[in-house]
């Protein structure tokens, strides 16, 4: 008997790590107004938590912004994040930060009513060297890439958005090492689809991916790196073009039922009052 009840124990003891891990260590919201937002950030930060990741998008109808947040409940050095605030407020923060040792992990833009705002996060880490540039088009993204990539850097975050009916880009990398990866920018959802299975099954996972509405159309750009390092792997699902229903299930059923831990909610209005989602999900093993 004692051996079948170690047994229950211990499957037990599993299901409820794995409840508290879905249900405790990473928690998402969105749709949120900037004060709902705010709230959220404050009881998550209360809590113990550190945001790993922000999206901001527009309700067209209010002509308000909505985010889109993800905290995990771990160790981390100090860090700092701002949302909703302009290129030129950002800038000012951008030196603030650099010279307090803050290096960025996130710049996200996002247009509302007509204006460009940003979020970002910044951590204090021990970082080799660093870039993040901002308001790139996509060839000027293309002249940084091809003068990063052979120098050791990766790209860490990428993220587009529409300026007056033309695409712009602000990108973060950190020179580190790192598994070969690459990064597809401005591909519409039929480029995107075409290729996602192939690079799959020659073992690239998606790392990063951003959805974004230019001159009534839909982009994604996508950062793939190589998926196993030494036996490690991971499961992950990265879905598009999701309205927030679809979303919601999809979020439910990877992150509700499979315990998956959402890496990207990136929210993005797609006309006509819509909203859409592009996600990630990701388990280790
Ligand atoms: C967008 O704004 C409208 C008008 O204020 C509101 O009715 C609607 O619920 C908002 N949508 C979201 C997703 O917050």
């Amino acid at each position: 008997m004692q051996p079948f009840r170690a047994a229950i124990v211990a499957v037990l003891t599993l299901l409820f790590a794995l409840q508290v891990y879905a249900a405790n260590d990473v928690q998402a919201r969105w749709g949120l107004t900037s004060s709902q937002y705010q709230s959220e950030f404050d009881k998550f930060v209360k809590n113990g938590y550190r945001l790993n990741y922000v999206s901001g998008y527009a309700n067209e109808t209010s002509k308000q912004a909505l985010y889109a947040g993800i905290w995990e409940k771990r160790a981390s050095s100090a860090w700092q994040a701002r949302h909703g605030v302009t290129l030129s407020q950002y800038l000012t923060i951008f030196e603030q930060l650099r010279s307090q040792g803050y290096h960025p992990t996130l710049l996200h833009g996002y247009p509302v009513n007509g204006e460009t705002r940003f979020a970002t996060i910044w951590e204090k880490s021990p970082v080799d060297a660093w870039e993040q540039r901002v308001d790139m088009s996509a060839a000027g993204l293309q002249g940084h890439l091809d003068r990063l990539t052979p120098r050791g850097y990766r790209l860490t975050h990428l993220s587009g958005y529409d300026v007056n009916g033309e695409a712009r880009y602000a990108a973060t990398w950190e020179k580190r090492e790192s598994v070969e990866w690459f990064v597809r920018v401005g591909q519409t959802a039929i480029e995107r689809g075409n290729e996602a299975g192939h690079l799959s099954a020659l073992g690239y996972k998606v790392a990063h991916v951003s959805g974004y509405y230019v001159n009534a159309e839909e982009y994604f750009s996508v950062i793939w790196e190589k998926g196993t390092i030494k036996g490690q792997g991971a499961y992950w699902l990265d879905a598009h073009r999701l309205f927030p229903d679809a979303f919601e299930e999809k979020y439910d059923l990877y992150n509700g039922l499979y315990g998956w831990a959402p890496k990207v909610i990136n929210g993005y209005s797609a006309g006509e009052c819509a909203i859409k989602y592009s996600a990630l999900w990701e388990k280790q093993f």
